[in-house]
């Protein structure tokens, strides 16, 4: 296969492969022209406007919305995996209290993965299609109890269990808190968890494609994809939001405190986007949702301040707020510490993950990319 070249006959790098088109996917559509983005064909605020995030994860995975049956059978599954398994407990208490999140989280995937594919060879861990559903569908029961777990541990407080009356949004809210939760809450938990769920070949899904593609198992792409998640130039920037209102702390230090951030070349946290240049399609359901936050939780300051600081910056930089601009200020209301943003991003996420290694394994091709050597010209190692 030749590589592209060049009018200078130079191999083309596409730095951070920026515009490369690396495979098809038939799971979301992202489209920058019509900030739209569609899960399967749906546009994903009308998901989030009246699915559950169950029905959304059964849409990822199987092409199609479930029935009422398999909705049903969906949500039986997901009860009887919910509670924290004690090796995954055990686990994530080796690690130090002030452990990043994600790296618990990240941890508690890769035990789950070693007990799934105990006395399996690595060729045979790989799995059948039927397997890795399966195995999809308990790692996205089991994350709740990781996230709350993680969270709890961090206050001293103890394991919650789950509850078998809650669907899923409202069984992660309760064994975080420990609280029934209230439903304006649980629906805009719900929203978020759908808003999160998929985009396509983004860092995170494009390293669990990778993983996937060298015939290695879902559970290690998935703690390839939190990995990556890790990064603030990725989901990390839904934690990042929240640090950037707090060291701004009101609506009237906006503008001097952007006067200085912007001198000394800052990135401002949740905006900008490598594909989105006039908005994210997924902002206005989320901003939606927080707006029923403030309401309900009467803290009309802290939306005083993200409109300033969204205000402030468009009007100055042209660039827009991204997914994580609304969604951490609304974890931030429902109680989430900061540092449990981004694993609440895994929890989402791991539907689109898994859905994206389903789909490589069905058409597999090794990505392997070539690079352009500029390193020294072959020379002698001295004797
Ligand atoms: N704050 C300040 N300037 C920003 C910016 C931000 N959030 N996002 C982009 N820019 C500026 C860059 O500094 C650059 O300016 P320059 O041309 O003068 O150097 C220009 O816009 C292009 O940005 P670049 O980083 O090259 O675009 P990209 O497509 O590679 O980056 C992101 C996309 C997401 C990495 C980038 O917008 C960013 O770092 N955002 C903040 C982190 C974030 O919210 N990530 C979550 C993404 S969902």
């Amino acid at each position: 296969m030749s590589q592209p070249t060049s009018p200078t006959d130079q191999p083309e790098v596409r730095k951070g492969l920026a515009g490369v088109v690396a495979d098809v996917t038939a799971i979301s559509k992202v489209n920058p022209e019509t900030n739209s983005l569609l899960y399967r064909g749906y546009p994903v605020q009308d998901l989030a406007a009246t699915q559950p995030f169950e029905a959304v994860a059964h849409l990822l995975w199987h092409g199609e919305l479930p029935t009422a049956d398999q909705l049903a059978e969906l949500r039986a599954t997901e009860r009887a995996h919910r509670a924290l398994a004690d090796d995954v407990r055990a686990a994530i208490d080796l690690l130090p209290t002030d452990a990043h999140p994600m790296d618990e989280v990240r941890t508690a995937v890769s035990v789950i993965g070693a007990s799934e594919a105990a006395g399996l060879s690595a060729l045979e861990a790989g799995g059948s299609p039927e397997d890795n559903v399966a195995r999809s569908v308990r790692l996205f029961a089991a994350l709740p109890a990781i996230v709350a777990y993680g969270q709890r541990r961090r206050h001293g407080q103890d394991v919650v269990e789950p509850r078998d009356d809650l669907d899923y949004s409202a069984n992660f809210l309760w064994m975080t808190f420990g609280d029934e939760p209230d439903p304006v809450v649980v629906d805009a938990f719900n929203r978020s968890m759908i808003l999160y769920a998929e985009h396509s070949f983004n860092a995170s899904t494009f390293t669990a494609r990778v993983i996937t593609s060298t015939l290695s198992d879902l559970h290690s792409a998935v703690v390839g994809a939190i990995a990556a998640l890790k990064g603030p130039l990725h989901g990390g920037a839904n934690e990042a939001v929240m640090e950037t209102l707090a060291e701004i702390g009101s609506a009237e230090r906006v503008a001097d405190w952007l006067d200085e951030a912007l001198a000394g070349k800052r990135k401002i946290m949740g905006f900008g986007h490598r594909v989105y240049k006039h908005g994210d399609s997924r902002v206005p359901t989320m901003k939606a949702a927080l707006d029923t936050l403030v309401e309900h939780y009467d803290r009309r300051d802290l939306a005083a301040l993200y409109d300033a600081l969204e205000s402030e910056f468009v009007e100055r930089k042209g660039i827009y707020p991204n997914l994580d601009y609304p969604s951490g200020p609304a974890y931030h209301l429902m109680g989430f510490d900061t540092g449990t943003f981004t694993p609440l991003f895994v929890a989402a996420r791991v539907t689109g993950w898994t859905a994206h290694v389903l789909e490589q394994q069905a058409a597999n091709s090794l990505i392997r990319p070539l690079s352009e050597y500029v390193g020294p010209d072959e020379r002698s190692v001295p004797r």
